[in-house]
């Protein structure tokens, strides 16, 4: 069956994104082991794909051939080999180079090579290939994200019986953005293979249907587009967490527990703000560091009586942008730390490491403010773990008008990130609110959580792929 030991084959409903939920590192003993795969994918997809058995077709995130598919956590995972020459071209170069940028409003400029993109076709054909070999007769298959935008046509090419749903999990830019891409006409073919294609929020499947209309000159009907004798839909699916889940894990007595010690071990400062993130330059972590040094500066705050936390994940550590901004944050932290820090403390912790979940919800339950200020954000799951997090109604959240996030959580201080007098203005109300604002603030934005959380996302999506797919002219009936 070309699986390997028939793990994943005739799946009746296959997952393919960029990204295995683990990936293969070397370990001390310099032994090739598994871990938990970074980001906000991950997180919200795992606990779907788990529950219903189904395969997962991705990268084990090291160049070289790739490991035999295997069952772990009730899933198959079918892990796709990626040579180092694809993995500079097709991941740091097309993904994260070109389009990563230019989807995020272009905060740093993107770059655009031919070899970048005819590796990024070559290896959209491979994922292609391993989901149509693993997916049974009518299967649905579920493909993810901006590394992979090509697969729902190409599968479709192959598998006409599948049913094809895409979801972004990052912003998709005007017209007038998307057009300055080289290979526009075929992203969109490429997305146009799918039944239903899913964005963070409606302007951007607007967005989308727009330019099929405007660069294919295809009919549309509201958000459903008409395309090679089928019709294609594109709607917005707000992503979300394991609401219950998270709020469970954030109150149970090691948590909390391990919040009391965290104060303690940070020398009990009567605040702690809160920033936790990939190392990436849409976050915005240097606009916070900017804001709270300035608040320094001015007195309204003082170190270390008010600390900042900030957790920053190593992320595409090859890629130039993100090896720059790397040092211009440290350097940041240097800096502050170098001028408001004592004997007794830094003003600025800073830790440039992934942290186990029981470690972040501690955190977050430690947090008097958590501070989240991208510039651009398809969602931001950071922001509603905080808010699961805050079963006691405590803390605060300040948060950027520009996360997915803020169109949800509208109780949050919300924020414009290149607006740093506005940020550090919104920052003090929150350090300075009444308990009782705070708690009211909290109670409303969980309650929102609480309906919208991750089941609700994938059941929705999966209810609009089913019932698009059934009223195709093909008949198809997932
Ligand atoms: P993105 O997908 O761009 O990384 P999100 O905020 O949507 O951003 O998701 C990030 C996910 O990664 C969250 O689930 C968060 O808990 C996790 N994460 C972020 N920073 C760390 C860290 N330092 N250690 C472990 N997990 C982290
Ligand atoms: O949605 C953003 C995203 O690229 C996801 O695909 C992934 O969850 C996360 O960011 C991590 O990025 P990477 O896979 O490049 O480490």
């Amino acid at each position: 069956d070309g699986t390997g030991d028939g793990v994943g084959a005739d799946s009746p409903v296959v997952v393919v994104a960029n990204r295995l939920p683990v990936d293969q590192v070397t370990g001390a003993d310099g032994e090739p082991r598994w871990q938990r795969s970074p980001g906000g994918l991950v997180t919200a997809l795992e606990p779907f794909v788990a529950g219903r058995g189904g395969a997962w077709v991705g990268w084990s995130g090291s160049a070289g051939e790739a490991p035999e598919p295997f069952e772990s956590g009730g899933m198959s995972l079918i892990p796709v080999a990626l040579t180092d020459d694809e993995v500079d071209r097709y991941y740091e170069g097309m993904s994260n180079a070109s389009l990563w940028p230019l989807y995020h409003d272009v905060v740093e400029k993107p770059e655009y090579h031919r070899n970048w993109w005819d590796t990024y076709v070559q290896v959209n054909k491979r994922f292609a290939q391993r989901a149509a070999e693993v997916a049974a007769e009518n299967a649905i298959v579920w493909v993810h994200d901006y590394q992979l935008q090509l697969v729902p046509a190409l599968l479709r090419q192959q598998r006409p019986d599948l049913t094809i749903g895409f979801f972004l999990h990052i912003p998709f830019p005007p017209y007038e953005l998307f057009t300055q891409l080289p290979w526009r006409s075929a992203i969109v073919e490429g997305l146009l293979g799918a039944d239903l294609v899913g964005f963070q929020r409606p302007a951007a499947a607007q967005n989308f249907v727009q330019l099929a209309r405007r660069l294919h000159d295809l009919p549309a009907r509201g958000q459903v587009v008409e395309y090679d004798g089928r019709t294609v839909a594109a709607r917005a699916f707000p992503i979300s967490i394991d609401v219950a889940a998270f709020d469970e894990l954030a109150r149970s007595p090691e948590v909390l527990a391990r919040a009391k010690e965290i104060r303690e071990e940070l020398g009990s400062p009567s605040t702690i703000i809160l920033g936790v993130d990939r190392l990436d330059y849409t976050k915005g972590i240097g606009v916070r560091l900017e804001a709270f040094e300035e608040l320094l500066e001015d007195g309204a705050v003082e170190a270390p009586d008010t600390v900042l936390v900030q957790v920053a994940t190593p992320s595409r550590e090859r890629v130039e942008h993100y090896v720059h901004m790397r040092e211009t944050i440290e350097q940041q932290v240097g800096h502050i730390n170098g001028v408001f820090g004592s004997i007794a403390g830094p003003a600025v912790h800073y830790f440039n490491q992934s942290m186990p979940r029981e470690e972040l919800a501690a955190l977050y339950r430690a947090a008097d403010v958590m501070l989240v200020t991208p510039y651009r954000d398809g969602m931001n799951l950071v922001a509603k773990e905080y808010v699961a997090a805050r079963g006691d109604l405590g803390g605060a959240l300040v948060l950027s008008e520009f996360a997915g996030a803020a169109a949800e959580l509208k109780q949050a201080f919300l924020v414009n990130p290149h607006d740093i007098a506005g940020v550090k203005s919104q920052l003090l109300r929150a350090l300075r609110m009444e308990p009782a604002e705070g708690a009211k603030r909290m109670r409303a934005m969980r309650r929102h959580l609480f309906k919208n959380d991750l089941d609700h996302w994938a059941s929705s999506f999966f209810e609009a792929l089913r019932s698009q797919a059934s009223g195709q002219p093909t008949g198809r009936a997932a």
